[in-house]
């Protein structure tokens, strides 16, 4: 029995404590296991977590303080974590071959022997039981997300619910006075599907998650649920003061498009601060914002307007029934300080097509993986040692992205800025660093990336998860 929308108490997924800290790090631990969430009242819902929860626990760091975060794998399969968004090196960027296995491997062992995972996939650098990443967050101010990134199996992990939140704050966030506390609210919105029993629905063709990737052929274009879950819970009502908030937030569906907006007479505006790789350079006012799979929407509502009682819905246009619903806020009788919005938020230095070093063209297209129906890039599925692209660190290239179908496009390790669509410039909903560009239908774009950082292999992949999985990724080498 599904719960009915705006029942439910908006919740926040917990802060991540420490295991200790020193000058120039945290130390975090986190379990990878197998827990019973309360999702949907009445019943447990089996989960893969992130310390046993979904969403995973939050984990709040300070640009240039490193994160070194151990994972340890109670999983019955192999993990890796990816930090989406992260300026990481090669070797904790979770490379979907570097996997970490689990401490018990009898599940493992018995369903993928010789002629299972261990033949079919080139190994990456592998670990036993548990892996310290170390992030040195040295970018600016985001909302990043860490989730499953393991090769032929990451949209089954995260809709298990393999993945959190990682928030990095700097000084030129500091310096704005942005709402903050119980007044900044993350919101991880995901599409799930419920069995009665209140188990997760997700059509894998392998029930053991470990040899044959992919769904079966009707969910071959991505994997829809038809249960909004934001930071877990379905259709949630969040109590809000009559006061400016700070929404940031993240479209961590599998393969679900979201077209946000808010209803209220009169509607409240987004005002669009930020985006996947931070603040923009200056505000932008929304009446809707499109947000593809992974991308994040960083924005201000202002709820000061509004009597007590106002119900204050958050729509998604591209949804049907129950799925054009996210959640709700409901305006207390409380008020706080009134908050200006700065004019300029931040230094977004424009990359410039002139300074490119390097063209490139890869196209998004369906096509043959092994006899069945998937998904490729320039004509080629997923190889860990097919190197599509060799970089220069310290350049500027300009990449051109053509797609057939719709593609959120994702590039590992430096944001991009979106130069143009089709013949137009960037859309509306393109400004400032991204990270995941939302490709549509028949759609080419042009995007720069300033490549720096870290020497290594690198992955860019679509990140509608099902995609993915079906082989629509390519590796880039960085030196
Ligand atoms: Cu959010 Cu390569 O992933
Ligand atoms: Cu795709």
């Amino acid at each position: 029995p599904l719960p009915e929308p705006f029942t439910l108490p908006f919740r926040v997924p917990p802060v991540l404590r420490p295991r200790r800290s020193d000058e120039h790090a945290d130390f975090y631990d986190i379990d990878q296991t197998v827990a019973d969430a309360a999702i949907i009242p009445g019943v447990r819902t089996p989960i893969w977590g992130y310390q046993g929860m979904f969403p995973g626990p939050t984990i709040e760091s300070r640009r240039g303080r490193a994160a070194m975060v151990t994972h340890t794998n109670r999983l019955p399969v192999p993990t890796v974590v990816h930090l989406h968004g992260g300026r990481t090196p090669h070797d904790s960027d979770g490379y979907p071959t570097d996997f970490v296995y689990p401490v018990d491997r009898s599940f493992m062992d018995e369903h993928a022997g010789a002629g299972g995972m261990h033949g079919s996939v080139m190994m990456g650098d592998t670990s036993d039981g548990e892996r310290v990443y170390s992030y040195p967050l040295e970018q600016r101010a985001a909302m990043l997300w860490y989730h499953d990134h393991r090769m032929d199996f990451t949209g089954p992990a995260v809709w298990r619910g393999l993945a959190g939140m990682h928030i990095v704050r700097d000084e030129t966030e500091d310096a704005l006075g942005l709402p903050s506390g119980e007044r900044e609210l993350p919101l991880m919105i995901t599409d799930r599907s419920f069995a009665a029993d209140g188990s997760l629905l997700y059509p894998n063709v392998d029930p053991t998650l470990l040899v044959k990737p992919g769904v079966t052929d009707a969910f071959i274009a991505g994997v829809l649920g038809d249960v909004m879950l934001v930071n877990g819970t379905p259709w949630p009502q969040a109590r809000v003061a009559r006061a400016s908030y700070r929404l940031r937030v993240l479209n961590a569906c599998n393969a679900r498009r979201l077209d946000l907006r808010l209803e209220a007479r009169p509607a409240p505006q987004l005002v669009q601060i930020g985006t996947d790789g931070g603040l923009l350079a200056s505000p932008i006012a929304h009446d809707h914002f499109e947000l593809a799979p992974a991308q994040r929407l960083d924005a201000l509502v202002d709820f000061s307007g509004y009597p007590p009682g106002t119900t204050v819905t958050l729509l998604n246009d591209f949804g049907d029934g129950n799925m054009s619903q996210i959640m709700r806020f409901m305006v207390e009788d409380r008020e706080a300080e009134p908050y200006a919005i700065p004019d300029t938020l931040s230094t977004v230095e424009p990359l410039l097509a002139r300074d490119a070093v390097a063209r490139r063209t890869f196209r998004f297209r369906s096509g043959d993986v092994d006899h069945r129906k998937g998904w490729l890039i320039d004509g080629r599925p997923f190889r860990p040692n097919d190197i599509a692209a060799a970089v220069e660190l310290g350049t500027v290239e300009v990449w051109r992205l053509v797609a057939d179908f719709h593609h959120p496009v994702h590039i590992h390790l430096n944001p991009f800025q979106v130069l143009s669509r089709g013949i137009g410039g960037p859309g509306p909903f393109d400004a400032g660093w991204k990270d995941t560009i939302d490709l549509r239908p028949s759609e080419e774009a042009e995007i720069a990336i300033r490549f720096d950082g870290y020497r290594g292999k690198y992955v860019f992949h679509c990140h509608n998860l099902e995609h993915e999985d079906m082989a629509m990724m390519a590796n880039f080498t960085t030196r």
